[in-house]
């Protein structure tokens, strides 16, 4: 074989390694946000509140859709309320403030945080056990949630939005196809909650149900199994 060939061949299997190494180095060093998400610290949610100067009737007469805030940032005891509202653990044996079918919980609260004291903009995903938020995403992802909301303003301008995405199987695997049926009222109770909790709080806020499924598990990175139900903007009226 010719000599220069035989060079070549060999510096090419020396070399080959080294640059497989330098793609999957360049590969990390393009995506430092997951990279640095995954080692931030989880955020512990200032202790909620359980007594208000608002009824209970109070906030079922004044609840409305609020598709307008003033630009002014949600506090993080506010944030943790709403979130505590949706899906907080009010029990030992772990029973939330919001019913779920068979106690399965299939509910998974996220935070897209884009005004929020104390609290660097970016995904959240909301622990009901210890009342944490883990980041899931670094950056504001409100643009792109307002435009998997099919350009929805209101999820733009609110200084924070939650999410109510679902595991499906954690319901069906119990109750067969009944169990989407399920899946769906427990979304709908969590949300009721986050209405309430918001006009308790002098918050406004709005359900809103029209998006691209696919274009919001984008958007938030969520998991495969995970299926985006309501997206709720909150902000100050
Ligand atoms: C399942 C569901 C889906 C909804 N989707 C949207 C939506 O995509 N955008 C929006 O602005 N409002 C949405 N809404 C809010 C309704 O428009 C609102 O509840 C209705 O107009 C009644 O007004 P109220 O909530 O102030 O009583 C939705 C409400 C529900 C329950």
């Amino acid at each position: 074989m010719d000599e220069t060939l035989i060079k070549r061949m060999t510096m090419e299997r020396l070399v080959r390694p080294y640059l497989v190494i330098a793609a999957l180095a360049a590969l990390f060093a393009l995506t430092p946000e997951r990279g640095t998400c995954m080692e931030r610290k989880p955020v512990q949610l200032p202790q909620p509140r359980i007594e208000s100067g608002v009824s209970l009737e109070r906030a079922l007469k004044e609840r409305r859709s609020v598709r307008e805030y003033r630009s002014a940032p949600l506090t993080l005891a506010e944030t943790g309320q709403l979130l505590w509202a949706a899906q907080g653990i009010t029990s030992r044996g772990g029973f939330r403030t919001a019913p779920s079918a068979g106690a399965l919980y299939p509910l998974e609260v996220y935070l897209v945080a884009g005004e929020v004291e104390g609290l660097p903009a970016g995904v959240y995903r909301y622990r009901p056990a210890g009342h944490l938020l883990e980041q899931v995403d670094a950056g504001d992802r409100r643009h792109l949630l307002c435009d998997a909301a099919l350009g929805q303003r209101w999820v733009r301008t609110a200084p924070a939005v939650i999410v109510i995405a679902a595991v499906y199987s954690r319901t069906t695997e119990k109750y067969s196809t009944r169990g989407t049926r399920y899946v769906h009222l427990d979304a709908g109770c969590a949300a009721e909650n986050v209405y309430l909790q918001a006009t308790a709080l002098s918050l406004g806020t709005v359900l809103v149900g029209a998006f691209g499924d696919g274009d919001v598990q984008k958007a938030l990175s969520l998991p495969r199994d995970e299926e985006p139900l309501c997206i709720m903007p909150v902000g100050r009226r």
